[in-house]
């Protein structure tokens, strides 16, 4: 729940009487950054905007942030005739650190920390990714994902912590507990998203249709929302998908009766990307159906000017009701003054601005803990691990030397990139065992391995980086046709990442590397970077020792102190959980009950959970 004061309530309901219907609409309206100047924010009354991911400043240094944010706050506060002040709120997908930013510290996503399952660290992330993203001006994420994946072939997969409601509902609170904190100087927004079953549709398919009994919606994927909304989340985001062929973006009954009504939801909705173009075929059905269901603030990545005239034209004719609109403007208000953005000086002047927090070593201790943490170990034949300081290595596999294979999506750009040219500060998987090995052999590889030279190889393996519908995998586009024609509205998809969720089908290199090396009487110790289960039998049948390592981020050289046993005392060795069950093949997950069956390894592997 919100905690405002009377005098909070007071603010708010005077800004309302004396704001104009143009004023108002303009306060529901988010758009991106490279759509609107602070001169558009401040004539148009704008009442957010946002960095999608990838849209950064300048030479996207944190002053770069600041100054952007400076611009755009100004703006918003200027006071005079048909004027209100009222300071922008700036949003941005700070989904793993502060992601986007050059030199931030890129944490593990969510299933790492789902295979961690700790309150505390998820706590302590939040509250560092926090500080680093108030280092540049902005106040809200568009974080955390409260998704429960039920179907790895989904492209974001990764950006959910397990296919446990339960797991995932304990992390919850604790991820906006860190953000948010007393939502003082170091606090910033969370949002939860998406709401709601984006974790759960057919096929796996991002945007698709979440096709279950309403009991089985609120079991599974509304199961992490009350204890995070308990929590004080300010903001939740609207789900793309569909549920039982209903738009999440257009469900009067999810988004008002359920969250506002039910879950007693005070703070704001806002839509997903363009998400009510996606209603029906008729622009001003999709504003009217959108704002009628239940969102407060929408996302319109450029057509903003439409948008604001549709709105106002709706309200005049009465098809959607002022006291609609007026609720939702009273909601944006309350998140406002519950971060203090009326009282605090211009982002410029605000304490963490001039701070050196971005990437500072705190930060990226606690981001390799985490890596640490959440290595899941499915095969050491002969205690091959933790190796000794006096190895000589053999360091093979594409991904052995690459921050963008560490971090996937939303790393700088909307969709990561393989390579070092992306990513600031930060160490690479190589770095982090020449660091502690004797001798440490880069050949990605692996044709020079010779047990003579070489007392192991580590095999470095897995999926590129991929955002969203670009990592969905699907056998074919007739899946698409048969699953959209359930759906009332437009389903937008994008080309997928593979047709089959096994590891042989999407990178066959990988097989090709751990044969060469094996077959040269090496020992191999795999670590597979990848953003979800696959089927991966033939690689592990090549493998003396097998290591899950999900999406590290920033900090790889948490791996090679997990691989020599050196991390600190009193921390537990590959304490890593399958947050997800491991596959045998690459097809549909097979669902009975609550557990998947015909799995190589069940969630909670190795034992004890
Ligand atoms: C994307 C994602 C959402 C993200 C938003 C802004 O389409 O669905 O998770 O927060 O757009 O980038």
């Amino acid at each position: 729940m919100l905690s405002l004061r009377p005098e909070d309530h007071a603010l708010i309901e005077g800004l309302i009487e004396r704001m104009s219907l143009a004023q108002k609409v303009g306060q529901i309206l988010q758009t991106e950054r490279l759509a609107i100047t602070p001169e558009e924010v401040r004539d148009h009354h704008v009442g957010s905007v946002l960095s999608g991911g990838g849209s950064c400043p300048g030479d996207n240094r944190p002053s770069d942030w600041v100054s952007m944010n400076d611009a755009y706050w100004a703006a918003s506060m200027t006071e005079g005739p048909g004027r209100l002040p009222i300071p922008i709120l700036y949003g941005v997908d700070a989904v793993h650190g502060h992601s986007n930013v050059r030199g931030a510290t890129v944490f593990p996503h969510n299933i790492n920390l789902g295979a961690i399952n700790d309150p505390d660290l998820v706590r302590r992330i939040g509250r560092a990714t926090a500080r680093e993203v108030l280092s540049t001006g902005v106040d809200w994420t568009f974080a955390p994902t409260l998704a429960v994946a039920r179907d790895r072939r989904w492209g974001r997969t990764y950006e959910s912590c397990s296919e446990d409601p339960a797991l995932v509902a304990r992390l919850a609170p604790a991820f906006v507990e860190g953000l948010q904190g007393d939502l003082d100087d170091e606090g910033i927004a969370a949002c939860l998203k998406h709401f709601v079953g984006d974790g759960g549709t057919s096929e796996g398919i991002e945007q698709g249709d979440t096709r279950v009994d309403e009991a089985e919606l609120r079991r599974i994927h509304l199961a992490p929302y009350p204890p995070a909304l308990a929590a004080g989340a300010l903001t939740v985001m609207a789900s793309f998908n569909s549920w039982n062929g209903d738009k999440c973006h257009g469900h009067r009954y999810l988004l008002t009766d359920l969250l506002k009504g039910e879950l007693g939801f005070e703070g704001l909705v806002i839509s997903d990307w363009d998400g009510i173009d996606y209603l029906d075929d008729d622009y001003s059905q999709c504003v009217a159906r959108g704002l009628n269901a239940g969102i407060d603030l929408f996302m319109v990545s450029e057509n903003w000017r439409t948008f604001l005239k549709t709105v106002e034209r709706q309200v005049r004719e009465g098809i959607v009701h002022e006291s609609r609109l007026d609720d939702a403007v009273r909601r944006i208000l309350r998140v406002k003054v519950a971060l203090g953005l009326f009282t605090k000086p211009r982002p410029a002047r605000r304490p963490l601005a001039k701070q050196p927090v971005l990437g500072c070593p705190e930060h990226r201790a606690l981001a390799r803990e985490a890596v640490r943490r959440s290595l899941v170990l499915l095969k050491n034949d002969d205690a091959l691990l933790p190796l000794a300081r006096t190895a000589r290595v053999l360091l093979a596999g594409k991904s052995a030397n690459d921050l963008g294979n560490q971090c996937g999506g939303f790393t700088v750009e909307w969709q990561g990139a393989s390579g070092n040219h992306l990513i600031e500060g930060g160490s690479t998987v190589f770095d982090g065992i020449r660091a502690l090995a004797s001798a440490c052999d880069l050949d990605p590889e692996g044709r020079s391995a010779d047990p003579t030279k070489h007392d192991v190889a580590v095999v470095v393996i897995g999926e590129r980086p991929y955002a969203e519908g670009l990592g969905d995998i699907r056998s074919g586009e007739d899946v698409l046709i048969r699953e959209g024609s359930q759906i009332r509205g437009t389903l937008k998809t994008l080309e997928p990442y593979g047709q089959e969720a096994a590891l042989e089908a999407l990178h066959p290199e990988d097989l090709e590397t751990l044969t060469r090396i094996k077959a040269n009487g090496v020992p191999v110790i795999t670590v597979m970077l990848c953003g979800r289960p696959l089927a991966t039998d033939p690689e592990l049948a090549q493998s003396n020792a097998f290591l899950v390592a999900w999406l590290p981020g920033s900090e790889g050289a948490g791996i090679g102190e997990a691989l020599f046993g050196a991390q600190p005392e009193g921390e537990a060795l590959f304490p890593g959980r399958l947050p997800f069950a491991w596959p045998k093949d690459g097809g549909a997950p097979q669902w009975q009950g609550d557990e998947q069956e015909n799995v190589r390894f069940p969630r909670g592997f190795p034992w004890p959970r």
